[in-house]
């Protein structure tokens, strides 16, 4: 047994990897929690686009943000490198069968099952709904008076995804739904909160009934609750009227005729909401910033908005190719998430020039991916016109991930990102209140603007 650990090390300790950071692995972690981007860059800057965390700690973890590296790593096969998330805090919330935790088979499966409702045949659909929202929301903008962007654009999010998944739009469900959602996300909102969720999950299950750990449970199971209502409901309901992902899931089968238990069903409806909510609002708001802090952009956009509207097809104003291009360049330049899934390799294998022995971390960068000035030109300036200019691979522009795991509702969240943005530019003059630029802030894994980002309505169109 100990042989086999010394023997391990020993391959370890010779093993050619990359070179990466020398400070100690407490000191790596804390620069990239308080200043992601800028350790991000300062690491690619001194080691290039392969480096090294963590010292010689095992196993090893290394980053890699080559288009070639990161070919290879999305193109692996899950028997070589399995995606592995080991969040106890995500798990509690999400469950042992939400997709995020799911290997080969059951992940590969439940991928089949969830990928019909995001067809582009179902965009058309979501497109009207995603519209009627927006107008409703910013109709409740006061003129004259600020607003945190972000707080606006969550709202418009969770009220898309709960009618996008539960097809729930008022009621008794949707009240209770948005209240517990909006009450869990709080706890994401403040930091302090979820760092301490994150870090000490173990430890307070000791607590008893006052620790935050018991406080979040409960929550949950409340949320449960109206999860498996939802459900049974919509078991005695025939010809459901709903056109929703909980109805198309519940009506699915897999190649041996078996339909999703309710277990299943909660886990991953649960799972579409909390990736799918944050994310999009996050992004609509990046988007809504650069459209008005460069007006150069905000023009062209208005340019071809008015030449199209006249479409009743709300789905066709997401083809727009400038529109696109700059939703495109929102998510390039401040990616909300900053890394893909860690990959863990399970079998021997070369990636980026370098052998990896088993239970190595591989971390995709995506913000370093798409920093990369041969395949971005000043990759720190926002210009749509670059998407314009030439197609990037999916290994040079990988804002959803890729591979096996590649993001399932990206095309809902980019249909999304394009309409919000149409329609409240059609809708409103707006003004930002702060001319200097602001920078994304951490929100656990994800980057996000921050509260300081207002704007003003000074005006319809
Ligand atoms: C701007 C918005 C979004 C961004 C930037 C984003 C980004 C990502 C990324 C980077 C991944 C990991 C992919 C990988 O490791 O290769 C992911 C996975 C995932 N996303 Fe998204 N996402 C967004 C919106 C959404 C929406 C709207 C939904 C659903 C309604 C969703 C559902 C999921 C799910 C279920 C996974 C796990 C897929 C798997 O493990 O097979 N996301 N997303």
């Amino acid at each position: 047994m100990y042989d086999k650990i010394f023997f391990v090390n020993l391959k370890y300790i010779f093993m050619y990897l990359p070179d990466g950071p020398k400070t100690s692995p407490l000191l790596q972690n804390i620069q990239f929690l308080l200043r992601p981007l800028e350790t991000l860059d300062a690491w690619s800057e001194d080691y290039g686009s392969v480096f090294r965390l963590r010292g010689n700690e095992l196993p090893a973890l290394i980053y890699f943000s080559s288009p070639e590296a990161i070919q290879k790593i999305f193109t692996s096969s899950p028997e070589d490198l399995s995606s592995i998330q080991n969040s106890d805090f995500v798990k509690l919330l999400l469950g042992e069968n939400s997709i995020i935790f799911l290997g080969n088979e059951r992940h590969q499966h439940q991928r089949r099952m969830l990928l019909p409702p995001f067809h582009s045949e179902r965009m058309r659909l979501y497109s009207q709904v995603i519209c009627e929202i927006t107008e409703e929301v910013i109709s409740q903008l006061t003129p004259g008076k600020f607003f945190v962007v972000h707080s606006v654009m969550k709202e418009i999010s969770l009220r898309v995804i709960l009618n996008v998944v539960f097809g729930l739009q008022t009621g008794k469900y949707y009240n209770k739904l948005r209240q517990m959602l909006n009450s869990l996300f709080e706890l994401f909102d403040n930091p302090l909160s979820s760092i301490f969720m994150l870090l000490f999950s173990r430890v307070q299950k000791d607590w008893g009934i006052w620790s935050p750990q018991a406080n979040l449970m409960h929550q949950i199971e409340q949320l449960d609750q109206v999860v498996y209502t939802l459900i049974a409901e919509r078991a005695i309901q025939n010809n459901s009227p709903y056109k929703d992902i909980l109805s198309m899931l519940m009506e699915a089968q897999d190649e041996f005729g078996k339909s999703m238990t309710d277990i299943e069903l909660r886990d991953c409806l649960l799972t579409l909401i909390f990736a799918g909510y944050e994310t999009t609002a996050s992004a609509i708001s990046w988007a809504l910033y650069w459209s008005h802090y460069l007006p150069e952009v905000q023009r062209s956009l208005l340019y071809e908005l008015n030449c199209f509207a006249s479409t009743k097809d709300k789905s066709e104003i997401s083809r727009l190719p400038y529109l696109s291009a700059v939703c495109s360049e929102t998510l390039r330049l401040y990616p909300i998430a900053l890394n893909a899934f860690t990959r863990v390799v399970q079998k021997p294998m070369e990636i980026g020039g370098y052998q990896l022995e088993p239970q190595t971390i591989v971390n995709v960068s995506i913000y370093l991916a798409h920093q990369r000035k041969e395949v971005y030109p000043e990759p720190k300036r926002f210009n749509p016109e670059r998407f314009l200019e030439r197609q990037f691979s999916p290994y040079e522009y990988l804002p959803f991930g890729g591979g096996n795991h590649r993001c399932v509702g990206a095309a809902l969240a980019q249909l999304e990102i394009k309409l919000v943005l149409a329609t409240m530019l059609s809708h409103l003059k707006l003004r930002l209140i702060t001319t200097s630029p602001i920078k994304p802030i951490r929100r656990g894994i994800l980057m996000v603007p921050p509260s300081n980002f207002e704007m003003v309505v000074t005006g319809v169109r």
